[in-house]
């Protein structure tokens, strides 16, 4: 279906308004290195320091879905609707299942979007435009992102005003992080012109790992304050906790990664506070 094109004004408001909600993408195109670890157990530890969160999933894997206690077999809508504008947003997000926050819930039928998205307006701002009426109703939005530079992520990238990027600390990893870069580039100039990089996260670390050391040197050097001085270590914990459809503040609070996860939570809060954002 089409969509009627926002005018210059609607997207002023915006602008204005997003200041007091800070949207971040949780994003990396290689697979497997955190994205939704983090998105959900970031989600799950700053709503239990009393910030209201929001958890949008947009990777049709809806790991993040899952992982949040909501059960993506039986939705009675999700990101898809929403961002093909048959939905609004209030209508499809549903509470985690025992954790303080909301999700926008994804299942299979997201993989369709990229296609059916591309005849439509504004096609790359559809998720901005979907978030527009909740800046009151949250202070954080976390967006998990698929492991591709796709149209979905492209509109997370476009929603947001920063971008997270969680990474393991291996021999490719700064490679595939300067493809991201280029790619957080072209939408500042394109789609998004105030995105900006939110932070680094080193995830699954492991300080007995030489070239963890080295590559975590390197990302220190280049990126500087951006890299968060919380690290997530590798930790059973927090790979069985989603199958459970919990987060590691419920599975297992005591556990290294439970730890983490809180202090990264602090981290962001603490920073957010200094520049004022
Ligand atoms: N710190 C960690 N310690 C141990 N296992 C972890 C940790 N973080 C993530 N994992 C596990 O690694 C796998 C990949 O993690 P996750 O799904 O969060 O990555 P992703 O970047 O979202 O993947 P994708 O690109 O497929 O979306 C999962 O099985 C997860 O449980
Ligand atoms: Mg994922």
């Amino acid at each position: 279906m089409g969509a009627r094109p926002a005018s210059r004004a609607t997207f002023d408001h915006i602008k204005s308004d997003m200041k007091m909600m800070r949207i971040l993408a949780i994003t990396n195109q290689k697979g497997g290195v955190g994205k939704t670890t983090t998105a959900v157990n970031l989600a799950a530890s700053l709503s239990a320091t009393k910030q209201r969160v929001l958890l949008v999933d947009l990777d049709p894997q809806a790991n993040a879905t899952m992982g949040s206690g909501v059960d993506k077999r039986n939705l009675s809508g999700s990101i898809y609707q929403v961002l093909l504008g048959e939905k609004p947003l209030s209508n499809v997000r549903v509470r985690s299942g025992g954790n303080d926050y909301d999700v926008v819930p994804a299942n299979r039928e997201l993989a369709g979007a990229e296609i059916e998205m591309v005849d439509l307006d504004e096609r790359e701002k559809r998720l901005k435009i979907a978030l527009q009426c909740h800046t009151e109703d949250y202070d954080y939005v976390l967006i998990d992102c698929p492991p591709a530079l796709s149209l979905l992520t492209v509109n997370g990238l476009t929603a947001a005003q920063a971008v997270m990027i969680p990474m393991q600390c291996e021999y490719f990893a700064l490679e595939g992080l300067s493809d991201l870069v280029q790619t957080v580039k072209r939408v500042r100039e394109h789609l998004n012109p105030t995105l900006e990089i939110e932070g680094l996260l080193r995830t699954m670390y492991d300080p007995r790992n030489t070239l963890a050391l080295q590559v975590s040197r390197q990302l220190m050097d280049h990126f500087g304050d951006k890299v968060y001085r919380t690290v997530i270590p590798r930790n059973i914990r927090l790979a069985e906790a989603p199958s459970h459809g919990l987060s590691i503040m419920q599975y297992d609070l005591n556990s290294k990664g439970a730890q983490a996860y809180i202090a990264l939570a602090g981290e962001m809060l603490n920073r957010r506070q200094e520049m004022h954002l």
